[in-house]
């Protein structure tokens, strides 16, 4: 009787399955590996200002620069020998330059549509060239979208934006955007950005989709670089304010489904890849979006995401290159197919992602 027991005892003791073993050895861990980093994988962002020779450090956004178009270009060919394929350009603008209807939006000479001429003739097909579509750069109030005064105040005129967010996308396609990417979360903007492209003939335009974007306190320091913080004033007309958040278009922290239905829209509509953001506080919504539709999905690693990184980093409080290697592979793993980040380039350039 006793010496049963210990064969029993014996057999629970031979673990057959050991995950240790293929943890064993650098090469193991790497032929097992589920997810990798590729530079294939970044979006890299740029901040593109008017005139030359500006370089102009962003102080919310440490290592982050906003470039005129001169200067762009070393930055692009920089990103190139690094591995990176595709760019995404934010337009930046004096306040002189914004008023009530965005109307540098859609100006053929806009420092995005500048950039993306030289872009393309400097690189021709090599780089894929992204631009951001939203209002909230080129409007004095900064809001995604046009105001309209109603009964309840100063609110976003969804549909009368959608005809300046179509302006602006097809002025960017027409100055040699791969992709337009609006970011405003109006209702339908993807739909009538791809039926206006169709109509000028730039059927091959893609559309990445912004398609689940929500309220969230980490595009600070971006509003900081981007001077696209969205203000009560100077817009109102009849004495009543406008909202001084994005809360009536970007969707609330609190949701899921939502988010679900949002994509499936926009995949509807005609989006030709979708984006979550931001990354880290809703890997479970990249999940679910994987798991629902077989576009590309894209992740926003945004701002505020990045500056945490930079201010804990800075501090000694954790190990940059590692911190930032595990955060991006979390984004892949959760489903992301690519990614955009304030680190790409440098993380490439310093050799992080091994
Ligand atoms: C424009 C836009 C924003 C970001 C990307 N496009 C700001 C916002 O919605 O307020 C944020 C990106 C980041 O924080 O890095 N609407």
């Amino acid at each position: 009787m006793a010496k049963r027991t210990e064969v029993a005892h014996d057999q629970l003791l031979t673990l057959i399955k050991r995950p240790r073993r293929l943890r064993a050895s650098a090469a193991l861990r790497d032929l097992t590996a589920e997810v990798q980093l590729h530079p294939r994988h970044l979006i890299a962002p740029f901040f593109i200002v008017p005139g030359r020779g500006e370089e102009q450090p962003i102080a919310a956004l440490p290592g982050v620069r906003r470039y005129s178009v001169d200067r762009l270009l070393r930055q692009l060919e920089q990103a190139l020998a690094l591995g990176i394929r595709a760019v995404i350009l934010f337009g930046v603008l004096p306040s002189s330059l914004k008023d009530a209807q965005a109307s540098c939006a859609d100006d053929p000479q806009s420092p995005v549509a500048q950039a993306l001429r030289a872009a393309r003739q400097a690189f021709g097909n090599d780089l894929v060239l992204i631009t951001d579509v939203c209002l909230c750069g080129y409007t004095d109030h900064g809001h995604c979208g046009v105001l309209t005064p109603t009964p309840r105040g100063m609110a976003i005129d969804n549909d009368a934006s959608l005809r300046r967010l179509t302006a602006m996308a097809c002025a960017h396609a027409e100055a040699g955007a791969d992709i337009v990417a609006p970011s405003d979360m109006m209702d339908g903007r993807v739909a009538a950005i791809r039926r206006a492209l169709d109509r000028r003939g730039l059927t091959m335009v893609g559309i990445l989709s912004y398609a689940v974007k929500y309220a969230s306190a980490f595009y600070g320091p971006f509003r900081a670089a981007a001077g696209s913080t969205p203000q009560a004033g100077p817009s109102r007309t009849d004495g009543t304010l406008a909202p001084t958040d994005r809360q009536t278009y970007q969707m609330d922290p609190r949701n899921s489904r939502e988010a679900l239905r949002e994509a499936a829209l926009d995949e509807e509509e005609g989006a030709d890849l979708l984006m979550v953001k931001p990354a880290l506080a809703y890997l479970d919504i990249m999940v679910k979006v994987r798991s629902i539709s077989t576009l590309p999905l894209v992740a926003y690693h945004v701002s505020g995401e990045y500056a945490m990184l930079k201010a804990a980093a800075a501090a000694g409080a954790l190990e940059e290159p590692a911190a930032v290697t595990e955060t991006l592979l979390g984004i892949r793993r959760a489903g992301a197919d690519s990614i955009i980040s304030y680190y790409a380039c440098e993380a490439l350039a310093q050799g992080w992602l091994g």
